[in-house]
């Protein structure tokens, strides 16, 4: 299939020269053309340009031929379709009970304590079927997908034993061969401590390390690996022996950290050169300077941030030192019930003081960084899939993270194909 957009308002992310992260003040700027063409062939962009040099180029006759599908997009733009690289969107049923004790004013952590978070999703997953669970989590994935995601990181981390990990990641394989989108999975088997190991923390850490590490490398499940390095969760010392164990069975780190406290998850990270380390709330000098030495890039996730009113990570102040940051959904039932982007775009610039430049680089070229994509995707270059997203008619591109709330991806393409509800 070959598709020939034309007249596009405004060409979002365009490069000639592909970059693999934006940094610091780098971030602040967007390359687009205005009145462009973008041309996909077998799943790929195969060129773009300008309109007016549209009839100069030595392809144009052969880009307007019958077996192409011309689409005009006067008055809309085209973006590269988002790169969320966090999210737990395998998971069995919703947990509205516990946003009602949230609204009521107990915390993440006092709900948990009570059996409730995580561990609440853990039995609800246990007890499900995989084929319900990949029924599920197909229905979220179309629905991203039609919001203009086109790249998806998903953990395990629901399932707190051998068997319901790996049926968890079994699930994100299936997912990878249903849905079109571009699917990396992380095994989190150290999301938080299942009752039964309450008081011996460590011999669960043994579990993770001596069994299921072994059996998700065996059954090559999993492409990354994460812990939940945080107060009340795991330690710096679990998390390095986890970290250690995964890496040498060939998973990479991307682990959440410095969520709840200064945990030292965000050292840990780059210690072990994370791709990525993710929430961040707590972020200071030390761990800034840690960042800035190091290829780990610092992942945001506003939706959880805004979901469970906590304090900010100080973004400001990493991208003035001169820091990257990408920004996901963290999609799951706890702490951010939403897959949406472009949501997320708008509570970066709300919540975190971002400019418009800034949240689109976090949610493209830097999320596609974060979860090793983006040699293939996160941007608009020839050779790379053809994700993008064509909008409704648009007055600026900073029209997508000003109104919040509303949908305002009109058609969307993955390996250039033009996807339906
Ligand atoms: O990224 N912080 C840890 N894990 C998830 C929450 C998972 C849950 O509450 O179910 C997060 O926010
Ligand atoms: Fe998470």
């Amino acid at each position: 299939m070959k598709i020939l957009i034309k007249n596009i308002k405004e060409l979002i992310q365009a490069e000639s020269t592909p970059k693999i992260m934006v940094c610091g003040k780098e971030m602040s700027v967007l390359p687009t053309i205005e009145n462009a063409w973008l041309f996909i062939e077998n799943g790929i962009i195969s060129g773009f340009g300008k309109m007016q040099d549209f009839s100069k180029n030595s392809k144009a006759e052969y880009m307007i031929r019958k077996d192409v599908q011309t689409i005009d997009a006067t008055g809309k733009m085209v973006f590269p379709a988002f790169c969320d690289s966090h999210t737990h969107i395998v998971y069995a049923g919703s947990r509205e009970i516990e946003y009602i004790d949230k609204i009521k004013g107990l915390s993440y952590e006092e709900i948990a304590k009570r059996g409730g978070g995580i561990l609440n999703s853990a039995k609800r997953l246990q007890q499900a079927s995989e084929e319900e669970l990949v029924e599920q989590a197909l229905e979220r994935l179309n629905e991203i997908k039609m919001l203009g995601t086109g790249a998806v990181e998903i953990k395990s981390g629901y399932g707190l034993n051998t068997e319901s990990e790996l049926k968890m990641l079994r699930v994100i394989r299936k997912l990878k061969e249903l849905s079109p989108l571009t699917i990396k999975a992380t095994f989190l088997g150290a999301h938080a401590v299942p009752a039964e190991y309450k008081k011996k923390q460590s011999e669960y850490v043994d579990l993770v390390i001596n069994e299921m590490i072994p059996s998700v490398a065996g059954e090559d499940l999993a492409d990354y690996i994460d812990v939940f390095c945080d107060k009340g969760f795991f330690t710096v010392e679990e998390t390095e022996r986890i970290l250690m164990a995964g890496i040498k069975h060939g998973l990479k780190p991307k682990i959440h950290a410095n969520e709840l406290d200064f945990s030292g998850g965000i050292q840990t990270g780059v210690k072990y050169n994370a791709l990525s380390v993710d929430h961040l709330e707590f972020t200071g000098d030390e761990e800034i300077k840690a960042l800035l030495k190091s290829e780990t890039m610092p992942c945001l996730l506003p939706g959880a941030a805004f979901f469970l009113g906590m304090i900010h990570p100080p973004v400001r102040k990493m991208i003035d030192a001169g820091l990257p940051v990408a920004m996901a959904s963290d999609y799951n039932p706890g702490s951010s019930p939403s897959g949406n982007m472009q949501l997320i775009m708008s509570f970066g610039c709300i919540l975190f003081r971002m400019i418009p430049e800034e949240v689109i680089n976090a949610v493209t070229i830097n999320g596609a960084y974060a979860m090793g994509v983006e040699d293939e995707l996160g941007s608009i270059a020839v050779g790379k899939k053809a994700n993008v997203f064509i909008t409704k008619p648009i007055s600026t591109y900073s029209f997508m993270p000003y109104a919040y709330g509303s949908n305002k991806v009109e058609k969307v393409i993955i390996n250039g194909k033009i996807e339906h509800q």
